[in-house]
């Protein structure tokens, strides 16, 4: 019979050694999350006072301006570096055209954020989707997405948003060479300054769902394979990575987050370049539901996940768990 004892191995490497205290655990901890590469994303409405939950996203909220702020000023007070903001306008049409209003949600968003938390990072999603009648993210002709013109609907989007005082602005159509026409314009009207968050390599995926609810942009027909990715597709994202840059993007973006890992870790080794990876409104939402039926333990979870994206090779997390996990870290 085998004793404790009595029975040693000859062992050189007994990986186990770095695995008996948390102290020591942490001493060879590869990857480190840190709130200050978290941006939370929120959803801006029309109105005061307004804190709406959204019904497949717990503990998102759709906000008025001044809610808005206050929830920033709470993440800012739990470390996260800066917010994403999406906007919910009053009215929509066929060619979207609130989403340059410069008295928007989006807009006077930007400025009270710039106003009262001026450390804040303040990020501005660029597309149309939420703002036409359709939620098409572009302008149609029939059933088709016109590029170009979209384009330069976008660049007055992007305008309007650095006119308010965003910091960047992130593009998430996937329309060709937006990023140029929108450096070109910020650069022509002295935004030097403002940078570029491109969404470079975004899929068309199924965990948008809980999003398309919390920003009311499901389009009425037909889907968005037209201008997103194919899932299969890993050499395209590189190509798009490279053309983004090329075209000035400051920042580039990989989304979803989880079921693009290798994505990440390509586009990170590849390019070295500041990487943003968005753990979108699905992946949130399976984790609460998960959750909520005592199926996993949520904070374990969530950390893990994220560290998950951080050790793909993300710079930058964009999560709806911002705040919960700033908060643990
Ligand atoms: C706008 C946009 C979408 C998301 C971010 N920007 C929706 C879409 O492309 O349909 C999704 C974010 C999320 O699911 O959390 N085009």
């Amino acid at each position: 019979m085998v004793t404790t004892s009595s029975t040693r191995l000859a062992l050189t490497r007994r990986p186990r050694r770095l695995r008996r205290t948390e102290a020591i655990r942490s001493l060879v901890r590869e990857t480190r999350l840190s709130p200050d590469c978290f941006i939370l994303p929120l959803f801006v409405v029309e109105g005061n006072s307004v804190r709406r939950e959204i019904s497949s996203m717990p503990g998102v909220f759709q906000l008025s301006v001044d809610e808005a702020v206050k929830e920033a000023a709470g993440a800012r007070a739990d470390g996260v570096a800066g917010v994403l903001l999406f906007g919910l306008p009053a009215s929509k049409d066929a060619s979207g055209s609130s989403a340059a209003d410069p008295d928007a949600p989006v807009q006077a968003a930007v400025r009270a954020l710039k106003r009262d938390i001026p450390d804040l990072i303040v990020v501005t999603d660029v597309c149309l989707c939420e703002y036409t009648s359709h939620g098409h993210c572009g302008i149609l002709d029939g059933e088709e997405i016109v590029n170009d013109v979209t384009v330069a609907h976008l660049v007055d989007v992007a305008l309007s948003h650095a006119m308010a005082g965003a910091d960047f602005v992130a593009p998430s159509d996937m329309m060709d060479g937006r990023v140029a026409a929108i450096r070109t314009a910020l650069d022509e009207r002295g935004f030097e300054r403002t940078g570029i968050m491109a969404y470079a390599a975004k899929y068309c995926s199924a965990f948008y769902g809980p999003f398309r609810e919390a920003a009311d942009s499901a389009p009425q027909f037909g889907d968005r394979r037209s201008h997103q990715m194919d899932p299969a597709n890993v050499e395209e994202a590189l190509r798009e990575v490279a053309m983004d840059l090329d075209e000035g993007a400051d920042i580039v973006m990989v989304k979803p987050a989880l079921t693009y890992l290798d994505v990440i870790a390509k586009i990170k080794a590849r390019f070295n370049q500041p990487t943003a990876a968005y753990h979108v409104s699905g992946e949130y939402a399976m984790l609460k539901a998960a959750a909520r039926n005592g199926w996993i333990d949520e904070t374990r979870a969530m950390m893990e996940t994220l560290t998950a994206i951080r050790r793909a090779g993300a710079d930058i997390i964009i999560t709806y768990y911002a705040r919960e996990a700033a908060r643990l870290l």
